[in-house]
Formats: C-alpha cells, sequence, structure tokens
C-alpha cells in the first residue's frame, strides 16, 4: 500500500512538472516575431523603435555603445521579459543633467551625458513596465502625449529632465503606475504646468508623486480632493507648485498610508492651519515650509503623528503663540522618533517646555528668529543626540546650563541674541568635540565667558561669533588652538589688548575677520591675506595698511596716522577708514 501511494505521488508530481515545462515553454514564444535565431531574443518592432529613439539622442561619450547588433536585450538599459522577450525595463536614468550639446554647459556627470530629442516610436514598447529618462536633456520640447500609451508603466521618472508645456493629461491613462517623478531640472527656462490633475484620480495604484516645481495653479480647486483618493498614496511631493489654497478642512482623511507630505514653497491663502495636516498619524516626514501659514498651531489629539521624523514649519513668519500644548501631544508617544523640528523664522512665543527632553532621537532643534522667552530647560539634558542647537534670536533669558558640555554630538550650538546672563566656563564647553560653529550674544551685555589662559578647547571651529559679552580684557588665547576657522567675529566683547601676531597666519582658510567696538592696540601687519576686514573702534595705531587680499575694509575710530596707500580706492571695494 506504502509504496502504490508512494507511486501514485511520483505520477502526480511528473504531470504537474509536464505542466509547468508546457507552460514555460509556450510562454517563451515572441509575442511579435516569427522566426528568429535561437540566441536574439529581442522582438524587431521594439528594436526598431530603440534605434530610432537612439538616433535623436546625443551621446558623446558613447553610453550606449553596447546599441548594435540584433539582440536589443543585451543592450545597456535595457531588460526584457524572460517569458516573452518584450522590452519591460528602459532604464537610462542619471544623476546629472546634460548640457544641450552634450557639452559641459551645466554639470553634466560626463560617462552618462545623454541629450537630445524624445522619439515618439518609443510607443511601440507596449510592454514596458518601468522607464527611467532621469536627467536626460530633452532640450524643452513640449511633454510627450504618447506617454500615455505605456499601459503597463509601474514606474515612470522624468525627475530632472527638460520639458515645456502642460504635462500630458494622457498620463491617466497609466492605470497600474506606482512611482511617477515629474519634477522639471533645475536648469529649464521653459516652465511645466498642468491644466488639471483630475487625471490622476485613474492612478489607484500611485506610491509615490513628485510634481515639485510644476505649476499647479490651474488644479488649485482640486488638487486636494485628487490626491487625497489615491489610496495607497505613500510619498508627495509638492513643493514650488504655485499653490494657494489649502482648504482648512478634508471631511475624510483618505490619506491612510501617506508617510512623506511636502507642501513647502506655496503660498497658501489660509487664514489659519489646517488641523486636518496634523491627523495624518502615519506620516515621517511633514515639510509646510515656507507656505505663508498664519495663526496658532492647532489642538491636535496626543500622541498624534507619532511616526514623525522630520517636521519643518519654518519660515511661515505668522505662526504664533505657545508650543507647549503642541509638544506635550507629540511626545505623548511611547517612542519618540522625532529626528528633525525646524520651527524658525515664525512668531512662537512662551517657554521652551520640558516635554522636549522626551525626543531623545532628535539630531536638529531649530528655534531661532521667534520670540521664546525663559531658560533653556534642563530636559535638553537628555538629547543626547542632538547636532545641531540653534536658539538665536530669541527673548530667551537665564543662564547657558553647563549640561550644553555633555551634548557631545553638538557641531552647532548658536545662542546669538537672546537675553542670557551668567557665566559660562570650560565646562560648558567639556565634550563638544564635534563643535564647527558656535554663535553667543546677549543683549543684556552682561554674559561672560570666563576660561583660563591656557585652555585648549576640545572642538575645531569653522565659525566663531561673539558678541556683547565679555571675553576680554585679554585676547582669548584659545582661538590660537583652532586652525579650521573661517569666520572669526568678536564684536564688542571687552578686548583690550594687543592682536597678537599668530592671528594673522592662523588659518589658511580663514576669510572673515570681525574684532569691531573691543579696544585693540598695536600696529596693522604689512600683509594680510583675508578677503573681509572690520576692526572700526578700537585703539590701533601706526600707517595705514595695503592688503591687496582684502575686499572689504572697514578700519574707522582707531588712532592710525600717515598717508593714504596708492591705488586704495581701487583696490578695495568698500573702504571706511
Ligand atoms: C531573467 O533571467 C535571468 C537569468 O536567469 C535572471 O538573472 C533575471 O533576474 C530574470 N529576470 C526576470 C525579470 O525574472
Ligand atoms: C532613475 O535613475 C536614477 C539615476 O540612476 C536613479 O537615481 C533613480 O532612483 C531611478 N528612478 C527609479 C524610479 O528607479
Ligand atoms: C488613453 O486611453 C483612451 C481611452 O482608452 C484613448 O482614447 C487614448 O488614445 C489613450 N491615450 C493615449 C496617449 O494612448
Ligand atoms: C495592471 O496590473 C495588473 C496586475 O498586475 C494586470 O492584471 C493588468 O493587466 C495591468 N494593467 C495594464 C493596463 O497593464
Ligand atoms: C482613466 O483610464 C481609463 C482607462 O484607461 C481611460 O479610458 C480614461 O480616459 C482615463 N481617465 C482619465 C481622466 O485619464
Ligand atoms: C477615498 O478613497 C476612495 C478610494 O480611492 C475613493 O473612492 C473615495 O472617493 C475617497 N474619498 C474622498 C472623500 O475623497
Ligand atoms: C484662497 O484661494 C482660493 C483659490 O484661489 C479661493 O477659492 C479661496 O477662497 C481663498 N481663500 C481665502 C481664505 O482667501
Ligand atoms: C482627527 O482624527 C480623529 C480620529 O480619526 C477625528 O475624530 C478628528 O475629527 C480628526 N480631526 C480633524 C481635524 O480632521
Ligand atoms: C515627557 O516629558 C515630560 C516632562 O519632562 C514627562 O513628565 C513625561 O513623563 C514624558 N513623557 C514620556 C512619554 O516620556
Ligand atoms: C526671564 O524673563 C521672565 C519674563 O519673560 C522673567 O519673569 C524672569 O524672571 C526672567 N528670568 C531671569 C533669570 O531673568
Ligand atoms: C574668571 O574665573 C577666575 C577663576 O575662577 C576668577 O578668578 C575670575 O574672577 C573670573 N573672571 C571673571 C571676569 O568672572
Ligand atoms: C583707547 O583709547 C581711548 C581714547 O581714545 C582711551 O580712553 C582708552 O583708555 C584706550 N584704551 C586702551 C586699552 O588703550
Amino acid at each position: 500500500m506504502a509504496n502504490m501511494n508512494t507511486t501514485f505521488v511520483l505520477l502526480l508530481n511528473l504531470l504537474y512538472l509536464l505542466l509547468i515545462t508546457e507552460s514555460i515553454s509556450l510562454d517563451a514564444v515572441p509575442s511579435n516575431s516569427i522566426a528568429v535565431n535561437a540566441n536574439v531574443r529581442c522582438i524587431e518592432i521594439e528594436r526598431v523603435a530603440l534605434q530610432k529613439f537612439r538616433k535623436g539622442l546625443k551621446d558623446p561619450f558613447n553610453r550606449l555603445s553596447s546599441w548594435v547588433g540584433q539582440d536589443c536585450c543585451n543592450w545597456e538599459g535595457i531588460g526584457c521579459s524572460n517569458q516573452t522577450s518584450n522590452v519591460v525595463k528602459l532604464d537610462l536614468g542619471s544623476s546629472n543633467l546634460c548640457g544641450s550639446e552634450g557639452g559641459s554647459q551645466y554639470t553634466p556627470d560626463q560617462p552618462i551625458c545623454l541629450s537630445g530629442k524624445l522619439d515618439p516610436s518609443l510607443h511601440n514598447l507596449k510592454y514596458l513596465t518601468y522607464l527611467n529618462l532621469s536627467n536626460i536633456n530633452f532640450q524643452g520640447v513640449s511633454f510627450p502625449y504618447f506617454l500615455g500609451s505605456l499601459k503597463k508603466l509601474t514606474y515612470l521618472d522624468l525627475s530632472f529632465t527638460m520639458f515645456s508645456g502642460v504635462v500630458s493629461s494622457s498620463l491617466g491613462n497609466l492605470t497600474n503606475l506606482s512611482y511617477l517623478n515629474l519634477i522639471p531640472s533645475q536648469f529649464s527656462d521653459k516652465t511645466l504646468s498642468v491644466s488639471n490633475l483630475y487625471w490622476l484620480t485613474n492612478l489607484s495604484s500611485l506610491q509615490y508623486l513628485n510634481l515639485q516645481n510644476i505649476d499647479l495653479s490651474k488644479a488649485e480647486t482640486h488638487w486636494l480632493q485628487v490626491v487625497n483618493m489615491l489610496p495607497s498614496l505613500s510619498e508627495l511631493y509638492l513643493s514650488n507648485c504655485g499653490l494657494r489654497h489649502l482648504p482648512h478642512t478634508l471631511p475624510f482623511v483618505n490619506f491612510t498610508s501617506l508617510s512623506a507630505l511636502d507642501l513647502s514653497n506655496n503660498g497658501f491663502n489660509s487664514s489659519s492651519i489646517p488641523p486636518w495636516l496634523f491627523n495624518l498619524t502615519t506620516l515621517n516626514n511633514l515639510r509646510i515650509n515656507y507656505c505663508d501659514l498664519k495663526g496658532p498651531i492647532p489642538n491636535i489629539a496626543r500622541a498624534s503623528l507619532c511616526n514623525l521624523k522630520i517636521l519643518d514649519m519654518a519660515f511661515n513668519i505668522f505662526i504664533s503663540g505657545p508650543i507647549t500644548e503642541f509638544i506635550q501631544a507629540l511626545s505623548g508617544c511611547g517612542n519618540h522618533r522625532l529626528e528633525q523640528l525646524n520651527l524658525g523664522s515664525n512668531q512662537l512665543s512662551g517657554v521652551l517646555p520640558h516635554s522636549l527632553g522626551n525626543f531623545t532621537h532628535l539630531r536638529e532643534l531649530h528655534l531661532t528668529n521667534n520670540s521664546f522667552s525663559g531658560p533653556i530647560p534642563s530636559s535638553i539634558q537628555h538629547l543626547s543626540r542632538l547636532e545641531i542647537l540653534d536658539l538665536s534670536y530669541n527673548l530667551m533669558n537665564g543662564t547657558i546650563p553647563e549640561f550644553i558640555g555633555q551634548l557631545i554630538e553638538l557641531s552647532t550650538l548658536d545662542l546669538f541674541s537672546n537675553s542670557w546672563e551668567g557665566t559660562m566656563t570650560e565646562t560648558h564647553f567639556l565634550n563638544l568635540k564635534k563643535l564647527t560653529w558656535f554663535s553667543l550674544s546677549s543683549t543684556r551685555k552682561s554674559l561672560v565667558l570666563n576660561v583660563t589662559h591656557d585652555w585648549t578647547p576640545p572642538f575645531s571651529l569653522q565659525n566663531v561669533q561673539i558678541k556683547d559679552c565679555q571675553l576680554g580684557p585679554a585676547f582669548p588665547a584659545w582661538l590660537k588652538t583652532q586652525k579650521n576657522l573661517l569666520d572669526i567675529s568678536l564684536v564688542n566683547s571687552s578686548i583690550s589688548a594687543n592682536i597678537p601676531n599668530w592671528l594673522w597666519n592662523l588659518s589658511s582658510l580663514l576669510w572673515h575677520l570681525d574684532l569691531s567696538h573691543n579696544q585693540l592696540r598695536g600696529d596693522l601687519p604689512k600683509s594680510l591675506s583675508f578677503a573681509w576686514v572690520d576692526l572700526s573702534y578700537n585703539n590701533l595705531t601706526g600707517s595705514l595698511p595695503l592688503w591687496p587680499s582684502v575686499q572689504y575694509l572697514l578700519l574707522r575710530k582707531n588712532l592710525l596716522s600717515g598717508p593714504l596707500p596708492v591705488n586704495i580706492f581701487q583696490r578695495i571695494k568698500i573702504w571706511s577708514p
């Protein structure tokens, strides 16, 4: 019995194998060609289409040198179906636009540079599922209608190409598209626009949609309604699309898988921030910077936006009010994934909430140019991954806490223009090995930066900007260790000493030096390699220098003497003795 059973199963398996083999051999018959060389898989009509397409292109670096012979399936960038031999993939995307003559007009990535026209014979590639022409320079011809006939496309990448006119509504025929990227090249001098976006409703499989920098103003009244009907949409990029209308309410939020939403650089006419924007629980990236949004941040439910990693609301100018409830609600999630929070350049006010310290994954915290007040909350010490802390241009007060020196990942610490008081010492910088940007000033003019004369900082700065603080009276000797400085600005910092000679040769990268409003003494050096120098309001003596590299020179209110160097007006753009 056992043997019989086994034999029966074997027979069944054999039958199954025969059936599979049968179906493979049936499928393997090329659909459009009859007698072909056994080694040539390519279908003739498709090869001819590709050859015509190639004729339309300039290919100065022979990127398509493999496009010879009969078997187009072996040509570079072509993928054929293993079953039918049809061309299913055309991938000629590259990472850089090609100049119009195939030359170096822009910044061509030379070995892959292609330009020319897009021959409509491509419409014969009826089985194409993947088309990538990213960065090919199509020289501003009108957007091709025939693309709408490639009905099997699932990927269409025309990013950074140059087309003009109106995006063809024929794309509405591509009902299987899951990826559509039409962002034009930044070098394109012609605009690309749409007459409407209703055709998008057809693309129900769309997951990725990028229409950045395309003029969508004609879709003003319906763009949101239309994208809200795309059930699989996961990434939506509509930055700089000339949109003005962002509806305040969205009766039914259909975006159930949206993870990235970029609406930046659209001057919306809304009188307040639409609350539904913060109801998209699946978002991990929300960019609504430069959107002309106004008014307070709406109340959101606790633990909303729990997947958020990036929130950019900067430069709306008129977003106002406190952030305490918003941050508390955001931080109510068990997992605090937020990595970048940018609320800069608005009119936000009130104290910084302690709950900010819950975002232990935070790498960037930009709060510059608002009206925040009160002290730096102690919970900030928990943000051990923080790389950028920018509190500049606010109304904050109190002392700078010493725990700042424990934020070991900090590369930018911007504390400019607040009402700080107290003293900063070496402890405030103890472990800041990665710091490259340090900026500090106090409108109260009472902050002291007091370090020992032989302090060797753990960091190597590129930019140091200190103003209206007490840094002197001695010249800060620790600067001598900073060999990578590009920019030094120590203004009104109570330094009354000779400028040390090492300063003039500190760093070959140094181009900007501002030591104005101190009481610096001594003579100026004979030569200097910086481009921009402000030494005004000091006690410098000796004769006027002639520094050929200097383009901007401010020396007023010093004790200089002697004749003017010849030609000084030809050599220096701004000059103020
Ligand atoms: C076709 O077959 C080749 C070789 O066996 C294989 O590498 C390739 O992945 C297959 N392509 C598809 C689309 O299945
Ligand atoms: C198209 O090609 C470019 C350059 O190789 C690549 O960066 C991009 O991801 C490709 N697009 C798609 C959808 O695969
Ligand atoms: C899109 O589909 C419609 C209806 O099937 C058809 O009339 C039209 O020609 C198609 N457009 C293109 C570009 O193939
Ligand atoms: C779209 O994809 C589905 C599933 O893969 C397929 O059955 C259908 O034929 C495709 N539609 C077109 C127009 O190719
Ligand atoms: C939607 O797709 C269907 C089927 O391909 C087509 O007939 C129709 O014209 C398309 N509608 C739009 C608005 O593109
Ligand atoms: C939500 O999406 C579904 C499926 O795409 C669509 O039928 C429905 O009209 C959409 N609802 C709204 C309010 O847009
Ligand atoms: C904003 O602009 C849209 C379209 O132009 C208009 O319909 C809407 O009424 C405007 N809203 C406000 C608040 O002005
Ligand atoms: C946000 O979502 C909740 C739950 O789905 C819903 O009750 C509420 O009305 C939504 N709020 C807005 C402004 O869409
Ligand atoms: C968030 O921070 C607040 C204040 O620091 C604290 O009371 C609260 O427990 C924290 N929430 C979570 C979920 O960690
Ligand atoms: C900071 O400013 C607030 C008013 O904005 C004031 O109540 C508080 O006393 C000030 N704190 C310090 C330390 O100056
Ligand atoms: C700087 O610190 C030293 C040592 O702690 C102290 O003696 C000195 O008074 C401080 N200077 C200022 C201006 O606070
Ligand atoms: C700088 O000059 C002013 C007068 O021009 C003088 O009162 C002051 O004492 C000088 N300071 C130093 C440090 O030499």
